[in-house]
């Protein structure tokens, strides 16, 4: 999958509706949460929750997840190296848009690699905030909600993450959560604190 700018001749239109007249609009600025950690580690669970909360207290939110996103935009890659990079270089890209847009987008992808994460950061700049699930492989085996973990064993699914293709954990994300210690509530709650003390959310607007 080439990933080279093949759009000769294309202008780049400025908009006039920018990104901070739209958090004036919102009251409140956009960022990205971005969730990575193994299959079955809580990443898609704890981002809708967090959204749920999020959009009591009056943000407007939108949460990109890997299972969602890859029965559409992302429905012609599978679980290669090559295929999970440009996997994560299109949500990279997606949520930049959204955040142009005033949204604060949650994204939960395994995202196995640091140097897609680092590329997603270093597109989004200062608001990315890198938010890792932290829970042991045998608890997201033993889980295995999803009954994937047991076929990976068996080999019907190859290249599967944390069995037969790589997890790099994040080297220092802002926020580090133990998802195997914790209940969702729990998580949800340290992850708005963080938040709070950070200055991306104010607390005035906790309901
Ligand atoms: S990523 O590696 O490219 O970031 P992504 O988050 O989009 O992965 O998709 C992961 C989800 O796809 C898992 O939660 C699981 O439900 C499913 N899945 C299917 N096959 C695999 C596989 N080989 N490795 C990991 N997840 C897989």
């Amino acid at each position: 999958m080439t990933t080279s700018n093949k759009s000769s001749n294309t202008v780049w239109h400025h908009a006039t509706v920018t990104r901070q007249r739209r958090a004036e609009l919102n009251h409140h600025q956009s960022t990205l949460l971005w969730f990575t950690g193994l299959s079955g580690s809580g990443k898609s669970t704890l981002a809708h929750a967090l959204e749920e909360r999020l959009y009591q207290m009056g943000y407007h939110t939108s949460v990109l997840d890997g299972d969602n996103v890859r029965h559409g935009l992302c429905s012609d890659l599978g679980f290669s190296n090559e295929d999970r990079v440009e996997n994560i270089r299109r949500i990279s890209e997606v949520a930049k848009l959204f955040i142009e847009a005033g949204v604060i987008v949650l994204t939960a992808f395994i995202s196995p690699f640091r140097a897609d994460r680092e590329k997603a950061r270093n597109l989004v700049g200062k608001d990315f905030v890198e938010i890792y699930c932290h829970c042991p492989l045998s608890v997201c085996e033993e889980r295995d909600v999803k009954g994937l973990y047991r076929r990976a064993r068996n080999g019907e699914i190859k290249e599967f993450t944390g069995i037969s293709s790589p997890y790099e954990e994040p080297n220092n994300p802002e926020l580090v959560i133990d998802t195997s210690t914790k209940n969702i509530d729990e998580c949800v709650d340290q992850i708005l604190e963080d938040l709070i003390q950070r200055g991306v959310y104010e607390r005035k607007h906790l309901v």
